[in-house]
């Protein structure tokens, strides 16, 4: 059975979505499920990616209204990296009302007992063990671990290498970075940001950027100048700055 998908960014993560995808397909046995990808819609796509979607061979199929009128069973697959611009996009899409497509990487591991919420990306070598939530939208990115008992809630994004432990509960829209590490049984505020290469000993309040070993809060930087108004337009490479 063949379903068709949409990803919804062209920037990295989108971009990263899609290699998932074709690699899922390409270990798919006969008969197994397989994607079929129309193309990438974004709202404010800038050129330079417009290229690099165009060199992977996806078409690019315009804003997102575009998804208009695509048969219902289309998925979506959200490839935003910053959760909070994930959310806003995740809403800004809803009266469309296509399902969100679950997208696990060949070499991912969700382990027993889970729980999936829709639109999971899981890419290569990520490890979740047994007994945990996942909400929706989940992001978890290259090489990173989820313990047991963990509980993440929706748009949660934990980047590569970063280690979250047992027990640990993230709430919505948390950011882990890359190779940081929270250690087991603690909490995460909503939209909080664990910055890259931190190791949270302490709970997190909500809102809060930590860094640092041991992490803590981080001082207000710069007010950041990039737009943030982008509803469908989230790169990888860009950080995230709680209101
Ligand atoms: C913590 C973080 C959110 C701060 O972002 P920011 O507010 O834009 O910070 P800036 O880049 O302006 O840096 C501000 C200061 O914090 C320092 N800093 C930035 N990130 C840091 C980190 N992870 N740990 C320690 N210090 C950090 C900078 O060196 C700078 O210090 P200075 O003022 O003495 O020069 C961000 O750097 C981060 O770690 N994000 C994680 C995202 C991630 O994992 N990306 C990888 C994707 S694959």
């Amino acid at each position: 059975m063949t379903t068709d998908i949409v990803i919804v960014g062209v920037g990295g993560m989108g971009r990263e979505v899609f290699r998932v995808i074709c690699l899922i397909n390409r270990a798919a046995s006969p008969g197994e499920p397989r994607w079929r990808v129309l193309g990438f819609v974004d709202d404010y796509p800038t050129e330079p990616d417009l290229v690099l979607v165009h060199r992977l061979g996806a078409p690019f199929l315009g804003p997102t209204r575009r998804l208009s009128g695509l048969p219902s069973a289309t998925r979506v697959a959200l490839g935003v990296g910053r959760p909070r611009l994930r959310r806003e996009t995740a809403d800004a899409i809803a009266h469309y009302g296509l399902p969100a497509a679950t997208v696990i990487h060949p070499d991912a591991e969700i382990g027993a007992d889970c729980v999936v919420g829709e639109g999971l990306f899981a890419a290569g070598g990520a490890r979740v063990t047994t007994n945990v939530v996942l909400g929706r939208h989940v992001h978890l990115n290259q090489n990173c671990t989820v313990g047991h008992d963990a509980v993440l809630g929706d748009y949660v994004s934990v980047n590569p290498l970063a280690a979250v432990s047992g027990h640990c509960r993230l709430a919505e829209g948390v950011l882990v970075g890359t190779t940081a590490a929270v250690l087991p049984r603690l909490a995460v505020g909503r939209d909080a940001v664990v910055g890259a290469g931190a190791c949270v000993t302490r709970d997190v309040p909500a809102g809060v950027v930590v860094t640092g070993v041991p992490a803590r809060p981080a001082p207000p930087s710069a007010p950041d100048a990039r737009p943030v108004v982008m509803a469908a337009h989230g790169r990888q490479d860009e950080v995230d700055h709680p209101a």
